[in-house]
Formats: structure tokens, sequence, C-alpha cells
């Protein structure tokens, strides 16, 4: 039977993604997408496990829901995605009214679980094995990659689409809980990857980010010939019609010399880097095992800057892991001074159960120092990045234009104000009718903040 459904999605990239593709599955199972939360039959939680602070909103969340069946008996509640994945049982012991909780090696199943549901069979739970529960091949194959077709309607914008290459992630960084729920590193078949991105630039997609907890790990040893992703990039770069690739995240250790030269080669290639460092200290990432040390970090910009000079490299940093001293927290600070990364996604540490850094460490860095080191560091790289910014004032950049700004959409007054963004991921506000959506435009930059380049575009490019 149809029924609505509402997916409310928090965490990274890769949870986008998975619930526009639920989304697609649900829509071919004959289901519909509903205005809201509130009118929705069924409610999906699309969660996050990374930081305590993410789980706990869901919780939040589910526990306004507690009587939401007293005003519609058909509504279906479910918890999918990491935290289902991590917290299995314990969240229908802590919100009993939830009907369905599925972890994201599992989400094929998911039409027909809820189905059962409908039926009456609930509640149901359906996660991938812990690693310790199996061994290696049973683990790897309980979780199943998730890689259907989705139409264009389930995507935020036509122009622009997300792509999984790799799921899963083997690196065991100690204070992180992804390659628990997301299981094994898994690379997709590049025939498969090139066929989905063939048909995403068929229709109007220009502009294709590929995903991977570890992107530049990718490895494709399914055919004759190991597939990397230098080869991969070059297999994409020559799809017709398709005008921007970017990829994220990678990790410092697989910045090869090749994948650099590609992103410098090819021309669809945006030159524009996400890799971590997550520290500048030494002591700091032997613990946290991220397997370099700063040198090798900062040896690894030099050879970026060298290689494709004017890239944007982009980082995220985590303040106040166990142990951090202030020496420790101001290396990481000279780091982000003499790296010069176009933005640094901050965090301040959350210690999470069943991780290495959980079971040695103890959580030392209290609260308040967290949070100034934040602070701090937010400050340096928000100057950092105005400088950089400083020479595009009178420049003329060439952006993909995304959708009304942010300011426009809140407004929602029709306003003229439109947000791009350059190839190396720059975002520019400007004034313009809304046709120019989802074009690829000059657009002459008159000033800039930290975050954002101010410009115009058509006859006004040249007045002033
Ligand atoms: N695979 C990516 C992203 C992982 S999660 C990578 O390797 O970088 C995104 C970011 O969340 C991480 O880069 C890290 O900075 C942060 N993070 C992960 N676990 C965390 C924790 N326990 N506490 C605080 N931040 C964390
Ligand atoms: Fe987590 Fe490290 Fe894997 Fe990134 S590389 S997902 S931080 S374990
Ligand atoms: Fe969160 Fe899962 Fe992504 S834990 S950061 S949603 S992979």
């Amino acid at each position: 039977m149809s029924r609505s459904f509402f997916i409310q999605t928090v965490g990274c990239q890769m949870n986008v993604l998975d619930s526009e593709l639920l989304a697609a599955e649900l829509c071919r199972h004959g289901h519909e997408t509903a205005e809201s939360l509130r009118c929705a039959d069924i409610v999906l939680f699309n969660t996050c496990s990374v930081r305590e602070h993410a789980e706990e909103k869901i919780y939040s969340a589910l526990g306004r829901l507690k009587n939401a069946k007293d005003y519609n008996p058909r509504k279906i509640i479910g918890v999918v995605g990491c935290m289902a994945q991590k917290d299995g049982q314990l969240i229908f012991r802590r919100a009993p009214h939830v009907d369905l909780v599925v972890g994201p090696g599992r989400f094929h199943r998911l039409p027909e679980l809820l189905d059962a549901v409908a039926k009456g069979r609930g509640p149901c739970l359906d996660v991938s094995l812990d690693r310790a529960d199996g061994d290696k091949r049973a683990v790897r194959e309980s979780f199943v990659p998730f890689t259907p077709w989705r139409d264009g309607p389930v995507r935020a914008a036509p122009h622009q689409a997300m792509v999984r290459i790799m799921s899963g992630c083997n690196q065991f960084c100690s204070y992180c809980v992804v390659p628990g729920v997301r299981g094994p590193e898994q690379s997709r078949p590049a025939v498969e990857i090139i066929d989905e991105i063939r048909r995403l630039a068929d229709g109007e997609c220009l502009e294709i980010t590929l995903l991977g907890q570890t992107v530049n790990s990718y490895k494709d040893v399914s055919g004759r010939k190991t597939i990397v992703l230098a080869d991969l990039l070059e297999m994409i770069d020559a799809v017709e019609g398709l005008r921007r690739v970017k990829f994220v995240t990678n990790h410092p250790r697989f910045m090869t010399g090749a994948l650099l030269e590609a992103v410098r080669d090819l021309p669809k290639v945006s030159p524009y880097l996400h890799v971590p460092a997550q520290s500048g200290s030494d002591s700091v990432l032997r613990r946290m095992k991220r397997g370099y040390d700063a040198a090798a970090y900062r040896e690894m910009i030099d050879r970026i800057r060298l290689t494709i000079p004017g890239a944007a490299v982009t980082s995220d940093f985590i303040v106040g892991f166990c142990g951090e001293t202030e020496e420790d927290f101001q290396r990481t600070a000279d780091l982000v001074r003499s790296a010069r990364f176009k933005n640094s996604f901050i965090f301040k540490y959350s210690p999470r159960p069943n991780t290495k850094a959980a079971e040695l460490y103890a959580d030392d860095v209290p609260d308040s120092v967290k949070r100034r080191r934040n602070n701090e560091l937010l400050a340096i790289q928000n100057a950092v990045s105005l400088e950089d910014n400083r020479p595009y004032e009178g420049r003329t950049v060439e952006i993909l234009v995304e959708g009304p700004s942010k300011t426009a959409r809140k407004r929602n007054d029709g306003s003229s104000q439109l947000v791009g963004r350059t190839a190396c991921d720059r975002i520019v506000v400007f004034h313009g009718p809304r046709e120019l959506i989802g074009r690829i435009i000059p657009v002459r930059i008159d000033k800039v903040d930290a975050f954002t380049l101010f410009g115009s575009y058509g006859d006004s490019m040249n007045a002033g």
C-alpha cells in the first residue's frame, strides 16, 4: 500500500547520498514523498554517530514523536544509518515507539522491512555483523553496498550529483566510529561508476562529487587491470557533457604523485583537495593512529603546491584529543598558519564507545579548554581564509550557479541573490536572474570576506 514518507538526514555527505538513494527506492516501491515529518506516514531518521552530540539530537527528536501514533495510527518510525548500526536494540529500549532499525549495510532491505512493519510484523531490526561477530568475509558480505539508480527529482539539484565510489573504511583512526558502523572498505567497480556518471551526464548533470571515506585509496581489482583513483578520474574526464569532477575525503597517506598529476592535467577535475590533517602534533597523531607525522603532512602539502599551483586544500581538525597539551595545540595552530587551507572544519573531541581511544586514553581535556582551542583555531583559519580570498577582488571567476542564496531562500520573496561555486570550491554570491541556475558563467568579484566572494554578473560586471 502506498504511504507518504519523510527522511530527516544528519551527518556527512555519505548520509545525504544514502537518503537520496533511499527516497528513490521508496518511490520505486510506490511510496511518495511527504511535505513534512509531521504529516508523513513513514518517518525515517538517517543518523550519524561520529560525535555524541549528533546522537543526542536524534534521541531528542525521537522523544518528541512519542505520541505521534495517537494522531496517525499508520505512522511508522524508523531509525536508519550509522547510529542504527552502532546502537541496534538499544534504540528500541530508549525509544519503544520506534518500529524499525536498519544499518547502512542493509538499506537494500528497507522497502521489504517497511512492508513487514505495515502488516503488523514489527518491530524490525536489520544491521550488519559486528567485526567481532564473524570472519572477515562474513562481515564484509553483511555490509551490502547500496548503489541503486536514482532519478533526477530525488536529488537536490539536477545539475549536481554525488556518486559513491567506495564504502566503508579500513583505517581505524583511534577516535572514529566509521570503520565500525560502515564496515570494511569496498571499492565499487569502475564500469558501474562510469555507467552511472554517463547516465547522469546524459541528463542535466554538469558536476559530480565522488564520495568515499578515504576516496584516494580507491582500488578496483575486479577486472584484468587494477584501477586506482587517478585512472578512474581519467575515465570520468572523458565522459561527454560532464564539466566538473570533485572527490572527497582524501587520506594524507594515499596522496600519490599520479593522483596529483591527474588533478593537474585533467581539465574537468577541480583543483580542490579535502585532505584532513586532524592535528599538527606528532604525539597526538600517533595516539590518533593516523599513520603519518606532521613532517609527512607538511611534505604532502608542499607536493600539492608544487604540482598544482593555486589548488584549494581544506582540512578537518580535532581539538582536545586525549592528552593534548597546550604545546601540542600550538603545533596544530602553526600548521593551520603555514599550510594555508582554504577552510578547515574544527571539532571538539568526543569519546566514542568501542573505539581504541575510548578504551586506551582518558578524555582528559576539559570542555572549556576544548572550546577555547576550537575558537582560537577557527580565528587563525578565518584570518588565513580572508587573506587568501583578498586577491580575488577584481578578478573574474567561472562558477557553477547552484541556486538562490541562503538569504534569498530565507526571505522567500523571489529575490534575485544567487549562489555558486568556483572549481576550487569557493562560494560566490551575486545578483542575477534565476534562469542562470545550473549554468557555468563568469562572475566578476567585487568584495570578499573569509567565507564568501561577492560578485556581479552581466552588464553590472563592468559597472563601477
Ligand atoms: N573519512 C573522513 C571523515 C570522517 S568523519 C576522514 O578520514 O577524514 C569527519 C570528521 O569528523 C573527521 O575528519 C574528524 O575530524 C571528525 N571526527 C571523527 N571522529 C571524531 C570524534 N570522535 N570526535 C570529534 N571529531 C571526530
Ligand atoms: Fe574515520 Fe579515520 Fe576512516 Fe576517516 S580515515 S573514516 S577519520 S577511521
Ligand atoms: Fe556520521 Fe556515518 Fe558519516 S557516523 S560522519 S554519517 S559515515
